[in-house]
């Protein structure tokens, strides 16, 4: 589904350069494991178009996403913490994700109901707890519906409970809607519990591990 084709990077004015080359299947979680610094948000921010690679390519069920900009990308990421506008409600929240959508609209209960938050649309998003949150935040990538999701340690700020809730609900997503979700964590036990297939990201350099 997703396929990074040797594609390399360096930030500007920085002599390190990154190569990424990986593949990530339709219904898999493919995690990505690196240290901190090691460049795992950089693969991330390249997917997602917020970065331009000095060469390769980034296709996406076979098209050549590279020249488009990030709102064209079939792409949806989650990050760490902190995606949600706070003064907005849960709801108002999960309707950002697709332009024009309104609060009430039934796709919205929906998404929050898969989520396991079906009575929280009206809540302000200050109100919530982080895992419920996150969940907020895959509500809103459900209304996306785009073939590719970017997570970028989306459970490090939950506690160890919540955690494997979280993880839980990413996998069985994942098998549902046939994402192809890529994981970026340096965390070994999300990756036993959930990875399907794992990279290892070392000086600079993506490896199948
Ligand atoms: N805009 C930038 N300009 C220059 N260097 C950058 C920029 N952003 C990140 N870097 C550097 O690139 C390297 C990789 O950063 P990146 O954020 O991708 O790491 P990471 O693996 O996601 O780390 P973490 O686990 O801490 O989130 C780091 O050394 C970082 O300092
Ligand atoms: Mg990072």
């Amino acid at each position: 589904m997703l396929a990074v084709d040797d594609v390399i990077f360096v930030y500007a004015g920085w002599p390190d350069s990154y190569r990424f080359s990986m593949e990530a299947a339709a219904g898999e979680i493919t995690a990505v494991r690196g240290a901190s610094g090691a460049g795992k948000s950089t693969l991330l921010d390249l997917v997602a178009g917020f970065l331009v690679p000095t060469s390769g390519s980034i296709r996406v069920g076979g098209a050549d996403i590279s020249a488009l900009p990030p709102e064209r990308r079939p792409v949806s990421i989650l990050f760490q913490a902190e995606t949600l506008f706070e003064h907005l409600s849960a709801a108002r929240n999960v309707a950002l994700g697709l332009p024009g959508e309104r609060v009430g609209s039934p796709r919205i209960a929906a998404a929050l109901a898969e989520v396991g938050l079906p009575d929280i649309g009206a809540q302000r998003a200050a109100t919530l707890s982080g895992g419920q949150k996150q969940r907020v935040a895959l509500a809103r990538t459900l209304l996306r519906d785009k073939p590719v999701l970017l997570l970028d340690e989306p459970f490090s700020a939950l506690d160890d409970e919540t955690r494997a809730a979280t993880r839980g609900l990413v996998q069985s997503l994942t098998l549902k809607h046939k994402w192809a979700t890529v994981l970026v964590t340096h965390h070994a036990d999300d990756i036993s519990a959930i990875a399907d297939r794992v990279y290892l990201l070392e000086n600079g350099v993506l490896r199948a591990a």
